[in-house]
């Protein structure tokens, strides 16, 4: 019997929020298996760290589409994260929208993690919107994934205040590390509501 909620990850950046996930399994702070992590970026930073962790980690050319997978290619990632046996789909900078073929293989089992306070500042840079709105604070958000952009329903936010001199640059940096924190929390959340004996 193995109680460690079976996770797969898809990512397109640097990957600093699966850092963060993977240094909680290391460190037994998250009673979760990392099982793969997915890119459509063949020369991506996630791909580079999952290999470092010894995790298999692999390349899906996304198809055609510059905003979403081509279906039969997700049709296939959901495939492979099913033979891998994954329970949750954990996307952590994935700049596409996801479909019915992930959606319909993982019904409430995909989260996202978005960089600011939703329903405010969907889409690309959101850090860069609350800025340029004049807002006074933002955060990040892990939501479940639906077929609209940043829209499913909250999980769990948390704040982030936005200083006067902040650039870009700088807000998004101290969005990350709140995100590096809410991320392996909400993740632990959803593995201790996962029976020991399935
Ligand atoms: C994170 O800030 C994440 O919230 C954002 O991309 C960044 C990925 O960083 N995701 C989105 O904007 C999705 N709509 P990472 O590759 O270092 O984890």
């Amino acid at each position: 019997m193995n109680s460690k909620l079976k996770i797969g990850v898809l990512g397109s950046g640097k990957g600093s929020n699966y850092q963060a996930i993977q240094e909680a399994i290391n460190a037994g702070k998250l009673q979760a298996e990392t099982r793969i992590v997915l890119s459509d970026v063949e020369d991506s930073g996630i791909l580079k760290l999952a290999r470092g962790y010894g995790v298999s980690a692999m390349h899906v050319p996304p198809g055609k589409f510059m905003t979403r997978l081509e279906p039969e290619i997700e049709e296939k990632v959901a495939q492979i994260l099913k033979f891998k046996s994954v329970e949750l789909l954990v996307l952590a900078g994935f700049m596409r929208i996801l479909k019915q073929p992930l959606l319909d293989a993982y019904p409430r089992r995909i989260i996202n993690i978005h960089p600011s306070l939703l329903p405010k500042y969907p889409g690309i840079e959101a850090w860069k919107q609350a800025l340029e709105a004049g807002e006074k604070k933002t955060g990040c958000t892990v939501h479940y994934v639906d077929a609209g952009m940043d829209s499913g329903e909250i999980i769990a936010q948390s704040e982030v205040p936005i200083n006067r001199g902040d650039t870009p640059k700088s807000l998004h940096a101290r969005i990350q590390e709140a995100e590096h924190k809410l991320y392996p929390e909400v993740i632990a959340m959803i593995a201790a509501e996962v029976p020991s004996d399935r």
